[in-house]
């Protein structure tokens, strides 16, 4: 194996997971850690610590991550010796965040860690992030080569995310806060800036002028699974629309910006946040869908509504579904909708923008005067992207059709190896120190106040979610957000 070492990289680093027994932890941060590992991708002295409230021998603490991981890993890439060598840079910690105390015993526990970088990384609910901030420096555990990882949501409103970004800023400067949307680690994400800014094709048409309207779904197939305590405190407008939609629609919407760096992408992200029409009063009814899926079956099962979930209050009106109309007031997007769709127990899974052109001026021939040039961006399951275009038909007359340039990028590279997890990137560039794809503090709070209205509209009108089958594309009222303006949902 040879090393894949980054120059970027440091040399030694300690990597401090608080939360580390919960589902983010063992599902996708220690199997990420895992094949940096593996592949050789991590500082050569790494150390991890998995600190939790949880009374665990650090030889439970190895098995329960082993069964984890190996649940997480391909068959391929797990193996025993490398397990091994991993499991032995990995120490259990008991602690409870929210003493003090703690913290110095766990400054004692780390040794010496002058010299390393030490990284962060906040996998709890975010009412302990500002508590463990001020512990971390309290202990000493804060200094200039420290990074904090901040999972999202970050707060429940943009009261209580400024209330959070205060408190983390009093601890660590803002190069040093990394806050985390998983969805900017995700390749395919990142090839939507590959696709916009390393072509020339798409820009001159990448405006209102030509751009009809435009579609961005993520749809799941899961429920809530075993976060109904958490997900029925928060919903899909906080858990998903608040931060990955909207990441996503900046990527779509943003100007060109003038670097390919931390700086100049996030200040263009932040003027598409900023351009975002406020949805308030009546246009809360008319222009967002709530919805809460029903019973249903999924994949030939029969799954129960949301309110039988695990956790979940029994008359629980908390929405797992959330379409939406969105306006960017600017000069590129002034006119063009952009519709957003969210939702778990879905028909089917799959994440995909979809950007419909406007139809041809003036229609020569007869069929070509509809919307017929459509580029579809697949993000998952598969990655593709594919453009519609209208042909003729073979045979005698003019009769038009509209077929597919379809490009799929797991075959276009299908020699190299396997797809990294978005975990995987995103942790690497905390320890390399790149915010590149992580949340500004100001992107963050313009995106709630975006969002917080919405919420107020809805509790104001009683709005309840609209009910749907699992299995189906979501409430019928989401249909009609559409159909309403001649249009309707690409599926
Ligand atoms: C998380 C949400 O951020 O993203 C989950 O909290 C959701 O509710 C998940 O299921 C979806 O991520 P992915 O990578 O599976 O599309």
């Amino acid at each position: 194996m040879t090393s894949q070492y980054s120059p970027k990289l440091p040399r030694s680093c300690d990597i401090l997971v608080f939360g580390g027994t919960g589902d983010l932890a063992l599902h996708k941060l220690l199997p990420a850690l895992y094949h940096l590992h593996r592949e050789e991708r991590l500082p050569a002295d790494t150390r991890i610590f998995a600190l939790a409230r949880r009374d665990l021998e650090n030889g439970a603490f190895l098995a329960l991550a082993e069964r984890h991981c190996r649940a997480q890993v391909a068959r391929s890439d797990f193996s025993t010796e490398s397990w091994r060598s991993f499991a032995a840079r990995l120490t259990y910690f008991a602690m409870d965040a929210s003493q003090s105390a703690d913290f110095g015993r766990l400054r004692r526990a780390l040794k010496s860690s002058e010299g390393r970088v030490l990284v962060h990384y906040l996998a709890t609910a975010p009412a302990l992030f500002a508590p463990i901030a001020q512990n971390l420096s309290i202990a000493g555990l804060a200094g200039p080569e420290t990074r904090i990882v901040l999972e999202k949501p970050l707060g429940h409103s943009l009261d209580s995310a400024r209330a959070i970004n205060q408190a983390i800023g009093q601890v660590f400067d803002e190069s040093r806060v990394f806050r985390i949307d998983h969805y900017l680690g995700k390749e395919t994400v990142q090839n939507l800036m590959a696709l916009r800014f390393a072509n020339a094709l798409f820009e001159p048409l990448w405006r209102a002028g030509h751009i009809e309207h435009v579609q961005i779904s993520v749809n799941e197939t899961l429920g809530v699974e075993n976060r109904g305590a958490y997900y029925d405190q928060a919903g899909a407008m906080r858990d998903m629309v608040q931060n990955h939609l909207l990441q996503l629609l900046c990527l779509v919407a943003m100007e060109p910006p003038v670097h390919y760096d931390a700086e100049a992408v996030r200040n263009e992200k932040l003027k598409v946040l900023q351009a975002l029409r406020p949805i308030a009063g009546q246009d809360v009814q008319d222009k967002t869908v709530r919805g809460q899926y029903a019973a249903g079956r999924i994949g030939g099962q029969e799954v129960p509504a949301y309110w039988f979930e695990k956790h979940v209050d029994n008359d629980s009106d908390t929405e797992t579904f959330v379409a939406v109309q969105v306006h960017i007031d600017n000069w590129r997007w002034a006119g063009v909708p952009f519709y957003l769709r969210t939702g778990k127990r879905m028909a089917k899974k799959c994440s995909e923008i979809v950007i419909q052109f406007k139809p041809v001026p003036h229609p020569l021939i007869d069929g070509s005067g509809g919307p017929a040039n459509r580029l579809w961006i697949r993000l998952q399951p598969e990655e593709g992207i594919s453009l519609q275009l209208m042909a003729k038909t073979p045979g005698k007359g003019m009769l038009l059709e509209p077929v597919e340039l379809d490009l799929n990028l797991a075959q276009a590279f299908s020699g190299h190896k396997r797809r990294w997890d978005a975990y995987e990137r995103l942790l690497l560039d905390v320890i390399e120190g790149d915010s590149t794809l992580f949340m500004r503090r100001d992107e963050v709070e313009a995106a709630w106040r975006w969002v917080d209205p919405i919420l107020a509209g809805w509790r104001e009108h009683y709005q309840s979610p609209r009910p749907y089958a699992a299995g189906s594309n979501g409430p019928e009222q989401a249909q009609m957000l559409l159909e309403r303006q001649g249009r309707k949902w690409m599926e």
